[in-house]
């Protein structure tokens, strides 16, 4: 694959550090601290659909493309307002797209699972112009009264159109079921056939657990890639990590011994937007213009499952 376009879309609600201190038992300086994050961007009279339309529509601009050149459509997400049609499909019509449409659920990891079956489209020769992209409004998954996991997330979309080429030099995704640290269960439409017990449980996470999952898990999958390619930490011009915790990323960038210029954070501006970080950052790099040809970016995400992965792309925009 190449990447030849990225886009992002935020809701416009900043909800900040202080506000949220006046809703629960919580403060600037515990979220600060514990996560980096500062504010992050919430769901309001927005729909998912529309942000991810929009971010769909800033990555085909990027890219000098026209929805009806996308010949298929990969969306990660985890919840939205419809559990059918697919919100590839709702985004498609809203692009003017006329292709084979599918969303896949890998949780926040979601995003280099699309990777993944992109590459094998493109290789496969099923395709040729991919918008791969993640949505997602975690704020709808957690209980606002949960202090220990309502204030790390934010909602967003992120996008990027991807063609054939040479550029995506190794990935790796994994999965190990892991019910109990991380996971978010709803009802169902009552049945008169339901003999079982059923109940809603907002998004449950058990922090330090899945802290040291996620450390450990994408440390094991950042030196696999790199093996893979054949290169040294110290290649990457960008490693461009899943923004959940701003401790989780510095832990990983010390033990590789790399700059900070080389770990670009924007976490403490959105929290965790699930599946959709990366892409949102990536988005973030190109266009302000940190991103030059020959560059090398490392993706790795991690999330409920327990899933987790990675890739390194080549930059060649
Ligand atoms: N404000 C103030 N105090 C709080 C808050 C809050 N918002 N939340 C919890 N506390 C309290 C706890 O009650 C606890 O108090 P106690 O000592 O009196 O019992 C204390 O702070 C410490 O709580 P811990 O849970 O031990 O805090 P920790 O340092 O582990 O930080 C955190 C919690 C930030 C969730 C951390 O564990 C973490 O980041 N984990 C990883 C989460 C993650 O990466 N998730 C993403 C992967 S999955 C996905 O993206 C969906």
């Amino acid at each position: 694959m190449r990447i030849i376009g990225t886009g992002s879309a935020h809701p416009k609600r900043t909800l900040t550090n202080d506000e949220l201190s006046k809703m629960m038992d919580t403060n600037d300086a515990w979220i600060r601290e514990r996560t980096g994050i500062c504010t992050r961007q919430v769901i309001t009279d927005e729909h998912l659909e529309d942000l991810a339309a929009e971010a769909a529509q800033q990555a085909l601009d990027d890219a000098g493309i026209e929805g009806k050149q996308i010949d298929y459509i990969i969306c990660s997400n985890v919840v939205n307002e419809y559990v059918t049609p697919s919100l590839a499909s709702i985004v498609e019509g809203k692009i003017e797209a006329l292709c084979p449409c599918v969303d896949l659920n890998a949780a926040c990891t979601g995003f280099i699972y699309a990777i993944d079956f992109a590459e094998a489209l493109l290789q496969t020769d099923r395709a040729t112009n991919i918008l791969v992209m993640a949505a997602e409004e975690p704020t709808r998954m957690v209980n606002w009264d949960d202090r220990s996991t309502c204030v790390l997330f934010g909602d967003g979309a992120g996008a990027m159109v991807v063609t054939k080429g040479d550029d995506l030099k190794a990935i790796k995704v994994s999965s190990k079921s892991n019910l109990d640290v991380l996971h978010y269960k709803r009802l169902l439409e009552p049945s008169p056939f339901i003999t079982k017990e059923e109940e809603h449980k907002p998004l449950y996470m058990a922090g330090q657990e899945v802290f040291k999952t996620a450390v450990t898990s994408s440390l094991r999958d950042l030196l696999s890639v790199l093996d893979e390619a054949g290169l040294n930490k110290e290649d990457i011009s960008y490693y461009i990590l899943h923004q959940a915790n701003f401790r989780i990323n510095d832990f990983i960038r010390n033990r590789f011994g790399v700059d900070t210029e080389k770990f670009p954070i924007n976490v403490n501006k959105y929290g965790n937007s699930s599946s959709a970080s990366v892409p949102m950052l990536l988005d973030e790099l190109n266009r302000t213009g940190r991103l030059k040809k020959g560059d090398m970016l490392a993706f790795s995400a991690f999330g409920a499952g327990f899933t987790s992965g990675a890739c390194i792309v080549e930059w060649n925009k």
